[in-house]
């Protein structure tokens, strides 16, 4: 269970979150719990939280190693900083930092060099639902972001399915929706990596709340869930976390 904070809280807020949420969760062994600060709030939290079972990730980072990248950070500064995970191409990425499938691509390398898990965010709009065009989006998204990978990186991985016009809006997608969705990622998936279709763990986000996710959870191909607006207060994000007593 992935909490993805995005543009919100201090330094302090971010710790004094960890803070209570670690004593809440320490009881959870089945469910990896997973929060993503913004840069400057990473090593904070990972202090606070450091070998218990919360870990941290970024938001994004950038491929280059170091240099002359005015505002980026690599997987490497991510990793010292705590990072063990990451979310790349993600729909407000693509939406307002111009983020596309080749940059994506290169960012999933760097981070699998660095050994940080990728966590790949794909998704259609409202409109290319409309128009009936999801399945051919989430097919090149799919192969264009996650190409030329090694069987290692490839079943280590993790993808996010967050249909555009479900994220912030209250509209979930329905169970079933979502389901058919993940089946169809991981038969993608599978032409192009035989043996980590099965590993891979695909995350649903989009309007995740306390009271969908676990008929979402229930789903066969739903392994996870990446949650924006219901993982920012305490309580919201451990009912989520613990979504299988609800
Ligand atoms: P919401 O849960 O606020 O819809 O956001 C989803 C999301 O974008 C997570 O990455």
């Amino acid at each position: 269970m992935a909490g993805n904070w995005k543009m919100n809280k201090t330094i302090a807020e971010s710790v004094s979150f960890v803070h209570m949420l670690k004593t809440a969760v320490s009881d959870v062994k089945d469910v990896d719990v997973l929060v993503f600060p913004t840069f400057i709030s990473t090593n904070a939290v990972y202090n606070e939280v450091k070998g218990l079972n919360i870990k941290v990730g970024a938001q994004n980072l950038f491929w280059e190693e170091k240099g002359a990248f005015t505002g980026e950070v690599s997987a490497s500064m991510l990793k010292d900083a705590g990072c063990s995970y990451v979310l790349i191409g993600h729909s407000e990425r693509r939406q307002y930092f111009g983020e596309v499938d080749k940059t994506v691509n290169k960012k999933v390398k760097a981070a699998s060099l660095n050994d940080i898990v990728p966590i790949v965010c794909v998704g259609e709009t409202l409109k290319e639902r409309e128009e009936n065009t999801t399945f051919k989006v989430i097919k090149k998204q799919v192969k264009e972001s996650l190409s030329d990978l090694s069987q290692e990186e490839a079943s280590k991985l993790v993808i996010a399915y967050e249909p555009v016009w479900a994220i912030g809006t209250g509209k979930t997608a329905t169970p079933q929706q979502a389901q058919e969705v993940h089946a169809f990622i991981r038969e993608i998936y599978s032409q192009l990596y035989k043996n980590a279709a099965d590993k891979v763990r695909i995350l649903y986000g989009g309007s995740v709340k306390p009271d969908n996710v676990s008929e979402l959870m229930k789903q066969s191909d739903i392994d996870g869930g990446l949650v924006g607006g219901a993982s920012l207060e305490v309580e919201s994000f451990i009912k989520l976390v613990k979504y299988f007593k609800n």
